[in-house]
């Protein structure tokens, strides 16, 4: 038997044994490494008469690929043996009925999400999403603030670095570019809300560089003023749990929206107490509006046709309100004692008919 066929069967048989990947690779490196033993053999090519060179190369030539290959080959049998393993290894048994014990919680800012879409889903708005890197066009020029606009100003962008003035990308100062994507990708009506995550270079006790806010857009022929007084009122309502919450409709402006307005809520603040209910005083929880028609034509909606309403509210803050939450930096500390105490139970999913 010939050299190379006796070290091709050495090393078949080595790989063949091998129990592990650290050992497969040891095989790879004295048999192709540098010094590797096929490697060696090839270096002596150079002293052989013309035919013993070329029968003996083809033979190395080949045996390295056929050894190359081997090794390929065993190393995926390794990588299947060992995914069966975790297989069974994790398997779970869905059929076990949920531990109450366990200690996971539902982070206030998921529950609270939770609760808006259930109150606007009983409405009929469906959910939508959007990217959170926008282009400049989406988060500020679609919504009817151009350039040179003071609005810019108030939104403490982070600009991603590259591109111009005109493509550059942000992170979404708000949700409301989603409007834009939501219009220029259908026909309306339209009837959806948008919660998601949106970044403002701020850090205090009430703002932090990410945050949540939930835009909504309603689009069609007939739709007023009315139908987002009615559809804030009745939230708001149902969101406190408040069945008589006073609600008002403040005159603002917001670019986008024509007319536009700032919602407060009734609410007490005396002697160090605060409630959310009848009161003498007020607080603002929400901006909103009737779509601009710029903006409609800027998604090529006929605005002779269609109007509609938006609004945006910053989850956060409803959260704080809401559950009591005096410091927003707390909720991305991820504090486990804070979460235990703050957070909601997994198996009480927030619904309008089992309660919110
Ligand atoms: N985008 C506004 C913000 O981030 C919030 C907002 C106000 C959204 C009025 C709206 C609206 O859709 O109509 O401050």
């Amino acid at each position: 038997m010939s050299d190379v066929e006796a070290l091709r069967k050495e090393l078949a048989a080595a790989i063949d044994a091998a129990a592990g990947l650290d050992e497969l690779e040891q095989i790879r490196v004295s048999a192709l490494g540098k010094k590797g033993r096929i490697t060696e053999l090839m270096k002596g090519l150079g002293a052989m008469d013309a035919d013993a060179r070329k029968a003996t190369g083809q033979a190395l030539n080949a045996l390295k690929s056929e050894i190359a290959q081997a090794l390929e080959a065993k190393k995926s049998s390794f990588a299947d043996a060992e995914l069966n393993a975790r297989l069974v290894g994790e398997t779970v048994d869905v059929t076990l009925p949920a531990r109450p014990e366990a200690e996971g919680r539902i982070h206030p800012i998921s529950q609270t999400i939770d609760e808006v879409v259930a109150i606007f889903g009983e409405m009929g708005l469906s959910v939508a999403e959007g990217p959170d890197i926008e282009d400049d066009w989406h988060n500020f020029t679609a919504l009817n603030i151009p350039p040179d606009h003071p609005a810019r100003q108030e939104h403490d962008t982070f600009y991603l670095p590259g591109a111009g003035e005109e493509d550059r990308m942000v992170l979404r100062t708000h949700t409301s570019p989603v409007q834009i994507r939501t219009m220029m990708a259908g026909e309306p009506p339209f009837r959806m809300i948008v919660p998601g995550r949106t970044y403002r270079c701020d850090y205090d006790a009430t703002h932090s560089p990410m945050f949540h806010q939930v835009e909504a857009l309603v689009v069609d022929e007939n739709t007023h003023m009315g139908h987002l007084k009615g559809c804030l009122i009745d939230f708001c309502r149902a969101f406190f749990d408040v069945d008589d919450l006073p609600v008002r409709f403040r005159p603002s402006y917001f670019p986008f929206t024509e007319p536009s307005a700032e919602v407060d809520i009734g609410c007490v603040r005396k002697d160090g107490e605060f409630r959310i209910g009848h009161g003498d005083d007020w607080l603002e929880i929400l901006g909103c509006g009737m779509v601009n028609p710029k903006v409609l034509e800027n998604c090529n909606i006929d605005s002779t046709k269609y109007q509609g309403f938006a609004f945006g509210i910053g989850i956060e803050r409803l959260a704080m309100l809401k559950y009591g939450i005096p410091d927003l930096r707390t909720f991305y500390e991820s504090d486990l004692r804070w979460l235990r105490h703050y957070g909601f139970s997994a198996l009480s999913a927030p619904s309008m008919v089992g309660g919110l």
